[in-house]
């Protein structure tokens, strides 16, 4: 194990624990002789002098020139040099996931060599695109390794300096915030249920809050039964677990909103279908329904610890969904959280439930908008697959435009669907005030329409359900938990305060 191996594991009473930890971001204000430095330029015929030989930089212009290659490595030895152009794109916001992407290629070439450290040598001026580098590496050097035996495949990449004229150290700080909210995101949806049960997101969650500075609240079973949470509850009634509902909230000094922005997150640490069990395979990745409450509580904490002037709360209504004696079956009412009652039709359409609960439960806050995230329909994933995420609205349209622009800029990208009145017809029932599904067409916008019943404020919901988790490696969103809605709601909260 060398230097930079040993960075990522501590030693406790004697064993050794491996630290979940993202590479450290810093930046710094001159470079050694001597380093790995990837140079970031936006003209091949901007190869620094000083760095590379007259015959290396015509190679380099040549070779742009005529294959378009627009990256080199130079092997010094005992240190690397790299050169990376500016990628093209479309767009400035494709631009910068192909900066992220060019960032995750290098991060690999990196950890492969076990290198502990680079410099990224900004040549370019263009922030955007070289903070979007640094968030590749960081992002796609990120592992879940807690389960494995062997460690020996231990990233070795554990700082990535930035030298620039034009980035600053906020802006290298803020990186740094919202990358670790990502790692911390992340985890949690990989963890299995075996570990993570109801109470112990909760506890984690606490633990994020203690790091970052934001009060956590906790609601136990008996307190769920007190504010008549039906929703809740009643997914709840086949687990031997209990469920949990957390409250966390950033309120600094200083605040920009008068009333505050609420985020509500799906929280079932596992979805088995409850007595409507799931078929085949469709129940082994159902650990990670969750995502939607594990973004809420990771973006909650970025905010906290990056010190935004912002008002923000986070709800989280958490438990597993299972078939046990005392489950909800098929045609049970329900009475929810707000008096109105839902005839359950199928006890895998669970998330609504819950969500439903603290939807309601955020009116209290007389919030200036509400924005859920939940792993919520398979139908979401048939229309957008793992490249977008679903948005609905309702009163808030300004605000859904404002979050598309920030889902282009962090390549989280939203797609609208309707949420035309005519829908909520389709979900009334015969008996009770509500149904839990829709006939089988149009099945994630039935469920944002649902979900719309309970809010009397702006509101915008997000089903996350195709890119929450992804099974095959994806550049830096990696595989398994990708963190998404993380750095979506971070920049928008920052994008609010200009
Ligand atoms: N958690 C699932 C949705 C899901 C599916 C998330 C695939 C991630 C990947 C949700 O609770 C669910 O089971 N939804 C049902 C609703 C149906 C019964 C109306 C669905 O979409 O099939
Ligand atoms: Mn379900
Ligand atoms: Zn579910």
């Amino acid at each position: 194990m060398n230097a930079a191996e040993r960075a990522n594991f501590i030693t406790f009473a004697g064993s050794k624990i491996r630290k979940i930890m993202h590479p450290e971001i810093i930046k710094i204000s001159a470079l050694k002789a001597k380093e790995t430095v990837v140079f970031l330029l936006s003209d091949a015929a901007n190869v620094p002098n000083d760095h590379f030989s007259k015959a290396e930089q015509k190679y380099i212009r040549e070779q742009n020139k005529k294959n378009k290659t627009d990256f080199f490595l130079f092997d010094r030895l005992d240190f690397l040099q790299f050169v990376q152009l500016i990628p093209e794109g479309k767009t400035a916001y494709a631009i910068k996931e192909n900066c992220r992407k060019k960032g995750d290629s290098l991060a690999g070439i990196l950890n492969n060599r076990k290198y502990g450290s680079v410099v990224i040598c900004d040549l370019s001026g263009d922030t955007g695109y070289v903070l979007a580098f640094a968030e590749g590496m960081a992002l796609g050097s990120y592992q879940f390794l807690k389960y494995k035996s062997e460690t020996d495949k231990t990233n070795t990449l554990v700082k990535i300096a930035v030298f620039s004229a034009t980035v600053t150290k906020k802006d290298v700080d803020a990186l740094s915030s919202v990358v670790s909210a990502v790692y911390h995101c992340r985890t949690l949806v990989n963890e299995p249920n075996s570990y993570l049960t109801a109470l112990v997101f909760m506890k984690e969650i606490g633990k994020l809050g203690k790091e970052a500075g934001f009060t956590v609240e906790v609601l136990n079973r008996k307190k769920i039964e007190a504010l008549k949470m039906g929703g809740l509850l009643g997914v709840n009634k086949g687990s031997h677990e209990p469920p949990a509902f957390a409250i966390m909230e950033w309120k600094p000094a200083v605040c920009k909103n008068k009333k505050p922005y609420v985020f509500v997150g799906k929280g079932v640490v596992f979805d088995s279908g409850g007595m409507n069990l799931k078929p085949g395979d469709s129940m082994s990745t159902m650990k990670d329904d969750m995502g939607g409450g594990a973004a809420v509580a990771a973006a909650v904490y970025a905010i906290a610890k990056a010190k935004l002037p912002v008002h923000v709360v986070g709800l989280v209504p958490a438990t597993d969904n299972r078939p046990g004696p005392l489950a909800v079956v098929p045609g049970d009412v329900i009475t929810m959280h707000n008096g109105m009652t839902v005839e359950v039709l199928n006890t895998d359409a669970e998330g609504r439930l819950i969500l439903a609960d603290a939807l309601s439960y955020a009116k209290r806050y007389k919030p200036a908008l509400v924005i859920d995230l939940a792993t919520l329909t398979g139908s979401a994933v048939r229309a957008v697959g793992k490249l977008g995420i679903v948005a609905m609205q309702r009163d808030a349209e300004k605000e859904l435009e404002e979050l598309k622009r920030s889902g282009n800029e962090v390549y989280e990208r939203l797609v609208e669907l309707p949420s035309w009145d005519e829908y909520a017809e389709w979900i009334k029932s015969d008996i009770a005030d509500l149904k839990n599904v829709g006939p089988g067409e149009a099945g994630a916008i039935t469920a944002g329409k649902f979900l719309e019943e309970f809010t009397s404020f702006p509101y915008i919901h997000l089903d996350i359900a195709g890119p929450a988790y992804i099974e095959k490696r994806d550049s830096y969103r990696g595989s398994g938990g990708t963190g998404t809605g993380v750095r979506l709601l971070f920049d928008f909260v920052r994008s609010k305060i200009g």
